[in-house]
């Protein structure tokens, strides 16, 4: 990831997106540094990524995780289903979000 997608500070990481095409797989940013933009900005270098090839962004939030969930909210992603995980014994919500247009 490149520094100006701000992901990376005093050649230090701090933020990371991984996709797992159209999946926005995980995303993350470090302890004490969040509330400042990183999140939003890996999240515009994804969407501008997958935007490329896809229609639209998919990603998976565990159900009490609610900071996330009202962050990709107010991105504009919006709940298309939720899941019980066994493996983790957690409900997942199903987020996506239209790219296009
Ligand atoms: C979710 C996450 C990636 C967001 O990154 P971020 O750098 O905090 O996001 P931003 O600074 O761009 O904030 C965007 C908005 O979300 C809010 N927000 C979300 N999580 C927040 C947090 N933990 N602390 C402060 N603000 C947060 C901000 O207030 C901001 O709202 P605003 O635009 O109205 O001001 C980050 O909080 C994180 O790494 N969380 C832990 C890992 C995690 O749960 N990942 C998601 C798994 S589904």
């Amino acid at each position: 990831m490149a520094s100006n997608d701000g992901a990376i500070r005093n050649d230090r990481v701090v933020g990371v997106v991984a996709l797992d095409d159209p999946v926005i797989d995980l995303i993350w940013v470090k302890d004490g540094l969040r509330g400042q933009g990183i999140g939003s900005s890996l999240m515009d270098h994804a969407e501008q990524t997958l935007g490329a090839d896809h229609d639209d962004a998919e990603l998976e939030c565990f159900s009490p995780n609610l900071a996330s969930l009202t962050f990709y909210r107010s991105r504009g992603y919006a709940e298309v289903r939720r899941y019980y995980e066994a493996a983790s014994g957690i409900d997942k919500v199903v987020l996506r979000k239209t790219l296009v247009g």
